[in-house]
């Protein structure tokens, strides 16, 4: 199944870290040439120049239209051609709405939402000129389905609008022959829990981390996660869950406890 993706190229932001740069390394092993975009540039190169195959590290911060355009031109002046699109730069924040600041929501929804669009709109018409195999991925979390209680609605939210994206995306680009996956990754270890530290300081004031910076707790390894996304990739899935397995039981009763409620609303609303 991997020839599908030998001597193609992958573009993954955020890939200079974490779930981003386990993603660059599976997919280089599978064959691709790959471009890791980050707001961390010498992160990105650094991370290029370790993968075994042709690889290009571009500084992009995918807030901005034009470095997300410039990301795009970099990559096919270099590859000539884009076949899987990685959108998974994503920044998390830890606290209650009443305690954010609109700098707080900004620079959230700006990186996890604006961010996915600005590379969509810098590679899908592209992508739309070339033929054959083609894939967009996009990073959610399993948070999108329901936040901890007072502490990642924010974050959630902006979660839940990938999901969203993602799946009118996925019908959007149907008739062009283009697939689109939503990766939902549980808890991961990787350097999420310290996300401001590329935080911008026209966002405001740096709220403390109630958790602090340090490791995910009871987490699975970033490189699971790689291996599950490119499956799903590949057999072309519109949702991939990667999760400890001691995290299944609780997601799934929260997926449940989601329809559940509306479920109920459904039903009490129905005319009798
Ligand atoms: N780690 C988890 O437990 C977990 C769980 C569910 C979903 N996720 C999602 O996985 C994705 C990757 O996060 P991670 O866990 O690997 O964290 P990470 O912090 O290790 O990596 C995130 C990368 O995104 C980059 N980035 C931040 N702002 C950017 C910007 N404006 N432009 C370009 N790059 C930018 C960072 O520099 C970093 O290299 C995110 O979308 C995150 O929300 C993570």
């Amino acid at each position: 199944m991997s020839d599908q993706l030998q001597g193609r190229t992958a573009v993954v932001t955020g890939g200079a870290s974490g779930i981003g740069a386990a993603l660059c390394a599976e997919l280089a092993s599978r064959g691709m040439a790959v471009v890791v975009a980050d707001i961390d540039g010498a992160g990105a190169r650094r991370v290029a120049a370790e993968l075994d195959g042709p690889a290009l590290g571009v500084p992009t911060d995918v807030t901005d239209p034009e470095s997300a355009e410039a990301l795009a031109r970099a990559a096919y002046a270099e590859f000539g051609s884009v076949e899987l699109l990685c959108n998974n730069a994503g920044v998390l924040l830890f606290g209650t709405i009443a305690d954010s600041s609109v700098g707080d929501w900004r620079w959230l929804s700006s990186v996890n939402v604006e961010g996915l669009l600005n590379c969509l709109h810098a590679f899908l018409p592209r992508m739309r000129g070339q033929g054959g195999w083609r894939h967009v991925m996009n990073t959610a979390s399993t948070h999108a389905f329901l936040p901890d209680p007072g502490f990642t609605a924010l974050y959630s939210a902006t979660k839940n609008a990938i999901v969203a994206l993602s799946l009118g995306l996925r019908t959007e680009l149907e008739p062009d022959g283009i697939g689109v996956t939503v990766l939902c990754p549980g808890q991961v270890d990787t350097r999420i829990l310290d996300s401001q530290r590329n935080r911008p300081g026209t966002f405001g004031r740096r709220a403390a981390e109630p958790f602090g910076t340090g490791p995910v707790p009871m987490a699975i390894e970033p490189g699971q996660v790689a291996r599950e996304a490119v499956e799903g990739v590949l057999r072309g899935a519109p949702l991939v869950f990667a999760l400890p397995s001691h995290g299944r039981d609780l997601f799934h009763s929260q997926v449940r406890e989601l329809w559940q409620l509306a479920g109920d609303a459904l039903q009490r609303d129905a005319p009798h």
